[in-house]
């Protein structure tokens, strides 16, 4: 009996040896310590429990990855209740994503769009959450679905706005936003959908919104806005 050992430790060796096979195969990859980097930054939210015992995020439920093994999707959005602070994920960790949605996550904390060095996301959908402080949008250039409906942002719509010009769709209806409707939406091209309802906006309607002429969805309803619609709005012909 020497040589043998108990069903137990058996099963133990079997699970070592089995795991270390997974593990060698991770580091034989040249690219291992990037895509490490964004293993260990999807394990340090707390977001995924249990955590999958593969050495490679792109095992985790809602994430996907290209051919190179790098994150390009982050879909957690209206499954999960995560539940606390979104500065929890270090965005800057990924920076070949392309979809980020945790909408439905009881979400708190702000917006970290500083760190967004992802110059690649195309859809942001951080919806019904809990987030404050305010809009900013410089660093999303390739940006084509950009929804923050349904938390507590507060500050006015920055002129920047126009800079996004990839954008076909926004909403950032139903937060606590205040200011006037920047001209520079009228940048905005490519814009099908727009939805800035139920906010506190004021003033007037910008006349450059008649430039968005592939707009098939406009809502400004349940703001303070002043004034008449009807002129600025004659050249949608779309709606
Ligand atoms: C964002 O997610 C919510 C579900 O939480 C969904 O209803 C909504 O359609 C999504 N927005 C976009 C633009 O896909
Ligand atoms: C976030 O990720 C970047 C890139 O991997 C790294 O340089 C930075 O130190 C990380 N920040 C934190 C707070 O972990
Ligand atoms: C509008 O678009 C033009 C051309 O793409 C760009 O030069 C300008 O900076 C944009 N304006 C704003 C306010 O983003
Ligand atoms: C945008 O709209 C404004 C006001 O209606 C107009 O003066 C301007 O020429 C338009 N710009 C483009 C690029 O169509
Ligand atoms: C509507 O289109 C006409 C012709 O393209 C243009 O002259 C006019 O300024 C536009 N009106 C608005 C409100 O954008």
């Amino acid at each position: 009996m020497a040589n043998s050992c108990t069903w137990n430790t058996c099963l133990h060796l079997l699970l070592i040896v089995s795991f270390a096979a997974a593990e060698s195969s991770c580091y034989s990859s040249s690219s291992f310590e990037t895509r490490k980097t964004e293993t260990d930054a999807l394990v340090s939210t707390g977001w995924w429990n249990p955590v999958p015992s593969f050495c490679t995020s792109c095992n985790f439920i809602g994430v996907e990855c290209n051919k190179a093994g790098r994150v390009i999707t982050i879909n957690l959005g209206d499954r999960y209740y995560v539940g606390n602070d979104l500065g929890m994920l270090n965005i800057s960790s990924f920076p070949y994503l392309q979809k980020l949605d945790l909408s439905s996550n009881r979400l708190t904390g702000s917006i970290p769009y500083q760190v967004a060095m992802h110059s690649k996301l195309k859809y942001l959908n951080l919806s019904n959450n809990y987030l404050t402080g305010k809009l900013d949008f410089t660093s999303f250039p390739h940006l084509q679905t950009l929804d923050l409906s349904s938390n507590g942002l507060t500050g006015s719509i920055p002129h920047q706005i126009g800079m996004l010009s990839k954008l076909k769709y926004l909403s950032v209806s139903n937060n606590d936003i205040t200011g006037n409707l920047p001209s520079s939406l009228g940048n905005l091209t490519q814009l099908q959908m727009l939805d800035v309802s139920q906010n506190k906006l004021t003033g007037t309607i910008p006349l450059e919104l008649g430039n968005l002429s592939h707009l098939d969805s406009l809502d400004l309803s349940f703001n303070l806005f002043d004034g008449s619609l009807d002129l600025q709005l004659a050249n949608l012909t779309q709606l």
